[in-house]
């Protein structure tokens, strides 16, 4: 549709700009905490709050405080929490082992997730990096992150976590063919109902930073993941990815980083029309809490800003660590 404009003054685009209460009228998109999903990091210990250092505002926090998350989160009309488990480097491993046991830090958290707010929509991560010792996503061997094994590991971690509980399973890891293999276990398993978001167009990018601190992984992770992880170059490929994770048995697929792909966004919802996820990644929240500190911009107007970018985008939600403050503001 081409936008048609009377010559001026018979149009004076201003016109619907002039108060608040016109331009609530026109206004395209709306923000609402129904768009969060709020990424937290769990850790073992017990009445742990620990700040992540290059995430001001974000806690690693241990599981018997998850379920107050939770709780706090549900007040707040936030539908969704997604959990990431910090494992200490002594616990990391080559064989991964950690990743697809029933008790591990991530079930417990579910669980407790379950318990605590019963309602909450919990998704979970299916990725090696947490457990491995090279901080890989997948299998490294000979140098390589090999395929297929990691595939296997990745519906046994899969399937853990629907017993566990979990309502979503998103799989970061950008292997090839996961998304049928933890379809069909899923379907094997009498877990139907269980959902998949695949991290369908994840960018190799160095937006990822913060979080690596916050789950302990930069210090293990040896090379980049750009054998795996897509060129930020890219367009075609990522719609070839959507297309093929959407065909495999995704429900919902995400774009990740956020805002430097809205282009990504928008043209994969034009495109396929599914239900579309954007993660605004650990480093654009760190420029915002970074630049808001300094007194350079105004963070909570930023962040705001920034997430309504992603519902103009084409978005139906966003996964955000600003998931708390920004319901908080919305809700008054
Ligand atoms: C790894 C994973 C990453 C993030 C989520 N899952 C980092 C990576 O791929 O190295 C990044 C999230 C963020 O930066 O906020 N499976």
């Amino acid at each position: 549709m081409k936008p048609t404009v009377a010559p001026f003054p018979a149009a004076r685009l201003r016109r619907t700009r002039k108060s608040g209460a016109i331009r609530a009228l026109v206004r395209e998109n709306t923000l609402t905490p129904d768009d969060l999903i709020w990424p937290v990091f769990v850790r073992e210990g017990d009445g742990i709050e620990e700040p992540v250092a290059s995430m001001p505002g974000v806690m690693r926090r241990s599981v018997d405080r998850i379920g107050d998350a939770a709780r706090e989160a549900a007040a707040l009309g936030i539908p969704a929490i997604c959990i990431f488990p910090y494992i200490e480097q002594s616990l990391k491993t080559e064989d991964c082992a950690g990743a697809w046991d029933p008790d591990n830090l991530s079930n417990r958290a579910i669980r407790a997730i379950r318990t605590a707010a019963p309602d909450m929509v919990v998704m979970t991560d299916v990725a090696l990096d947490p457990y491995n010792i090279n901080g890989h996503d997948g299998f490294v061997v000979d140098g390589e992150i090999v395929n297929d094994a990691t595939v296997e590991a990745l519906v046994k971690m899969t399937l853990a976590q629907a017993e566990a509980g979990a309502d979503i399973i998103g799989p970061s890891d950008m292997m090839d063919g996961r998304i049928a293999a933890m379809r069909g276990a899923l379907e094997a398993a009498g877990h139907q109902n269980v959902m998949i978001l695949s991290y369908a167009a994840k960018y190799a990018s160095a937006f990822y930073g913060p979080f690596r601190d916050a789950v302990g992984a930069s210090g293990a992770l040896t090379g980049d993941k750009n054998t795996y992880q897509m060129d930020p170059a890219n367009t075609d490929e990522a719609m070839r990815l959507v297309q093929r994770d959407l065909a495999e048995g995704a429900d919902m697929v995400m774009i990740k980083p956020g805002m430097p792909y809205l282009d990504i966004c928008r043209r994969v919802k034009d495109t396929f029309g599914a239900p579309t996820f954007a993660y605004q990644v650990s480093g654009e929240y760190a420029m915002i809490q970074a630049g808001a500190q300094n007194g350079w911009i105004d963070g909570e107007k930023v962040m705001l800003e920034s997430l309504m970018a992603f519902k103009r985008a084409g978005c139906d939600g966003v996964l955000s660590y600003f998931a708390p403050e920004a319901a908080r503001i919305l809700n008054n």
